[in-house]
């Protein structure tokens, strides 16, 4: 890494440490927001890939009080002093996953976001295979739980097979944006893809 690499790390590490975030990532969530507005007051919010909880945490401020968020990962997600957070440890690959998340949403959802990420090997081709994976997961989640009309926030690896995600992701959205937060890091391969206008749903609408 470089050192203006470290530099940078070091600073969101710091920031985030003072700010009380449990994670970097926190920003760039809050990059994402602050350029997109993907969330909005009294929104019900889904967190797929959501430990340890710093975009978690920063949802939880952007939906207020009467909104919910409800975040889920295979990891243990150390309880939170939120009253509109309910957190769940479990797969994505269960099948069970999106039956249980309505229970806890009690609905549809405005927002889908998708953090998740596995451990990085450095080959670049099976690392952006395992994401593409993941993507189609949260996909497969949004079909289960997304609102006609709402928003799916993904992190996405750019790979040899961007393209084939891309046309699986397209036709369900008005619209697909891609942002690289400046939080994350130059080396990085990933970047996020804002989808608006989810077009599945139709009969919630
Ligand atoms: C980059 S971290 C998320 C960081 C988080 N957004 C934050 O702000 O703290 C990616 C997460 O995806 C989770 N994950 C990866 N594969 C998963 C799976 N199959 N099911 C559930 N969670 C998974 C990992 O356990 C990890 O916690």
């Amino acid at each position: 890494m470089s050192s203006a690499e470290e530099r940078k790390k070091e600073y969101y590490y710091n920031k985030a440490k003072e700010e009380g975030y449990r994670s970097r990532a926190a920003y760039k969530l809050k990059q994402i927001q602050n350029k997109f507005y993907v969330i909005k007051r009294n929104n019900v919010v889904v967190d797929l890939g959501a430990a340890p909880g710093g975009w978690t945490q920063v949802a939880s401020e952007y939906v207020g009080k009467k909104g919910k968020v409800v975040s889920v990962d295979k990891q243990a997600i150390s309880p939170f002093d939120l009253p509109n957070v309910e957190v769940l440890r479990m797969d994505m690959r269960d099948e069970r996953l999106p039956a249980v998340l309505l229970s806890l949403t009690g609905g549809l959802a405005d927002v889908v976001l998708s953090d998740l990420a596995g451990n990085v090997t450095g080959n670049w081709s099976l690392d952006a295979d395992r994401q593409n994976y993941l993507v189609q997961l949260a996909l497969e989640t949004c079909h289960r739980l997304l609102k006609n009309d709402g928003t799916f926030v993904t992190k996405v690896f750019r790979g040899p097979t961007i393209q084939e995600l891309d046309e699986e992701i397209k036709p369900w959205f008005e619209k697909i944006r891609r942002f690289r937060p400046p939080a994350t890091r130059k080396k990085s391969a990933e970047e996020f893809y804002i989808c608006t206008g989810y077009k599945g749903n139709v009969e919630e609408a």
